[in-house]
């Protein structure tokens, strides 16, 4: 008879729970697919007292989750705690440190000591999973590390903030502006109470980190990514968008160019029939161009305690099967460093919305701007006239250098005519 895995748990709020739940549910089915049962021998939160709804008997308690990660008689430590540093950072290099394979959901953890916390591991025998860190229940770490790991990668677009892509769809099919989006958004629960990590993109940025390591065999560099949220996304700009043949969505694109490797997280302009536009509300997706699979597409639930609780799960059964997969596709002492691609040096194309005064002229200027910067337009919109007042007009370009865009845009900005800073979103041709 094969002995259980026993697994200590750091956390019990959603993930934690979640995952205590599936664990207790399914432990017929997870007992027949690893061969083995998994039995959960420790858990740690901060409060003992809180009722969790969960049967915590047969676990011992742990007020301090860096003792318990260290001390209990447990194969696996499972952090679901979260951020970057302090207590969660401990757990994780404890566990590696008294040989105890780790199991997380934590993305800011790992973009940030992602590469150190893997060599630690891979040094000591032990493995470091963390599927639920990158859009939640959607399987795309073990899609990219094992189900494309025959193909060479050179892109992966992802909607990877739930939150975000939740407030772009209401704002859409409202027509009502961000901050009130926003604040039905947190009503709901949808949106924390302090939401800057997720609408500033931060959140975003770190799952990308991620997903360039994995996808390019490459350390995380989470500084080498531009970030942009979505507190500038106006309502105006979406209906524009719409009736050009577009939608906007917070996307985190990640690609090999000569110049390196181009991290950027921003919002975009995506036709409306391609697929990612089709991911609406709290959906995730990420989409990978592999050479020999073509394009294709994960989406699901990025969040919320059955989907992470899936995530995490997999993760633990892997290791009670005995797969042991480099953290990030390849040896973490084999990852390579390569530079980050400037932003001026992004090529696309652009939308932008200027508010300029009703008067003749004013678009000859804004062309030859456009014109001297070696950029092309692809159209214009024009809504209404307002003799002595300011009307938006819209231009979406053909393909330029980001330099060339934002060297225009000075130009224009500067015009007496163009009354408030240009608004730019990038155009993403998926
Ligand atoms: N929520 C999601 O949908 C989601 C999705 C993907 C990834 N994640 C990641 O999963 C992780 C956990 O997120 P969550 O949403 O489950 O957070 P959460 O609901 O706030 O739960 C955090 C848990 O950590 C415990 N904790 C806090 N400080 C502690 C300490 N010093 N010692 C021991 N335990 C401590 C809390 O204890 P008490 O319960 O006693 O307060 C709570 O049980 C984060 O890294 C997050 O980014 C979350």
């Amino acid at each position: 008879l094969i002995k259980p895995l026993s697994i200590a748990v750091a956390g019990l709020g959603t993930v934690g729970g979640g995952t205590l739940s599936l664990l207790e549910r399914h432990a017929d089915l997870i007992e027949q697919r690893c061969g083995r049962k998994v039995r959960v021998a420790a858990v740690s939160a901060r409060d003992k007292k809180r009722d969790r709804k969960l049967d915590l008997s047969g676990a011992a308690w742990f007020d301090d989750a860096v003792g318990m990660a260290r001390e209990a008689p447990a194969e696996v430590v499972v952090e679901l705690i979260g951020g970057s540093e302090g207590i969660a950072r401990q757990v994780c290099e404890t566990a590696i440190s008294s040989g105890k394979h780790v199991v997380t959901a934590n993305k800011a953890l790992l973009a940030h000591h992602g590469v150190a916390l893997a060599r630690a591991a891979e040094s000591k025998g032990v493995s470091l999973h963390f599927e639920a860190a990158v859009a939640g229940g959607v399987p795309v770490i073990k899609g990219l590390r094992e189900g494309l790991a025959g193909n060479g990668i050179s892109r992966v677009t992802g909607i990877l903030n739930g939150t975000c892509n939740y407030i772009l769809t209401s704002m859409r099919e409202s027509g009502k502006e961000f901050a009130e989006v926003l604040e039905e958004a947190r009503k709901l629960g949808y949106a924390e109470a302090d939401p800057s990590f997720d609408i500033d993109g931060i959140d975003t940025a770190h799952k990308l980190a991620i997903l360039t390591s994995v996808a390019f065999g490459c350390e995380t560099n989470f500084g080498g990514i531009h970030v942009e949220g979505i507190r500038h996304v106006s309502a105006r700009d979406i209906a524009f968008a719409e009736e050009l043949g577009f939608r906007i969505k917070l996307l985190g694109i990640t690609r090999m160019t000569e110049h390196g490797v181009e991290q950027r997280v921003h919002p975009c302009l995506v036709p409306a029939r391609s697929a990612i536009a089709t991911v609406e509300d709290v959906n995730n997706a990420v989409m990978v161009e592999g050479d020999f699979v073509g394009n294709i597409m994960f989406q699901g639930r990025g969040a919320g305690a059955g989907p992470t609780a899936s995530a995490v799960v997999a993760d633990i059964i892997d290791i009670a099967r005995g797969v042991n997969i480099p953290t990030f596709a390849v040896p973490a002492d084999k990852l390579a460093r390569i530079p980050a691609s400037p932003m001026e040096r992004h090529r696309g194309a652009y939308y932008i919305r200027l508010m300029v005064r009703d008067q003749p002229g004013v678009i000859a200027d804004i062309a030859a701007a456009l014109r001297d910067a070696g950029i092309s337009m692809e159209s214009m919109l024009q809504h209404g006239r307002a003799p002595a007042g300011a009307v938006p007009v819209v231009m979406t370009t053909h393909a330029t250098e980001e330099a060339a865009m934002t060297q225009a845009l000075t130009r224009i900005g500067a015009l007496k005519a163009v009354f408030e800073p240009p608004r730019m979103i990038r155009v993403e041709p998926l």
